[in-house]
């Protein structure tokens, strides 16, 4: 492949937050994805990922519910106000939610040498293959964070000892979606800051 083309797809892929409900995603399309996914590099090869696929209706509204009070969450501490105004309709539209759950004792060697995020590296490069492969089937996608862990968990049974690198919003695009722009790149020679 040229990079151009790789060019091409990185630039297709783009956070969607409004999806046709009424699109399934076929089974072979979901194992496409997550075959895809599982071919991220990883520590050790240890594969430290499983995912959980979720379609069913009340699911996906505990879901939108446990979003919801991260909203409140954010804003009960503070945080910025737009996110009062940030509609997660999308929860109830989208037609496939992926989890993707990683273990943390499969990140490697990092433990000995204080970098305990290799499978949270792990599983973030996996989603990235997702969404990559998502786009390539005409596919759009949102990798959605913004819940309180021990919220989520119990609603797809994800035991404690287990963390959700995130959610991954699957389905076809409703309209066209935002295209987000990239300031150029911050470069240094040899030090940081030089
Ligand atoms: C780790 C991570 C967490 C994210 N969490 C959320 C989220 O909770 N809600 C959301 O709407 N977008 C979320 N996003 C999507 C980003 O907002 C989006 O990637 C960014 O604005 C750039 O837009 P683009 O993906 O269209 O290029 C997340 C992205 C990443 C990588």
């Amino acid at each position: 492949m040229e990079y151009n083309d790789f060019l091409t797809l990185l630039k297709e892929r783009r956070s969607c937050r409004s999806f046709a409900s009424a699109e399934k995603v076929s089974a072979e399309d979901i194992e496409k994805i997550i075959r895809a996914g599982q071919l991220a590099p990883n520590p050790l090869n240890l594969q430290p990922w499983s995912f959980v696929t979720i379609t069913a209706a009340e699911t996906k509204k505990a879901l939108r519910q446990a979003g919801e009070k991260a909203k409140q969450m954010v804003l009960d501490a503070g945080g910025p106000g737009w996110v009062g105004g940030f509609n997660i309709d999308f929860f109830e539209e989208v037609p496939l939610i992926l989890a993707i759950v990683v273990d943390p004792k499969k990140g490697g060697l990092g433990d000995f040498f204080n970098q305990l995020t290799g499978s949270i590296q792990a599983g973030s490069a996996c989603i990235q293959n997702m969404m990559l492969a998502a786009t390539t089937l005409g596919l759009s996608t949102l990798w959605f964070t913004f819940f309180d862990p021990a919220d989520v968990r119990p609603i797809i049974a994800v035991p404690d000892n287990l963390e959700i690198v995130g959610l991954l919003f699957v389905g076809k695009a409703a309209g066209d979606v935002p295209t987000s722009r990239r300031r150029d790149p911050v470069v240094y020679s040899d030090s940081f800051g030089v």
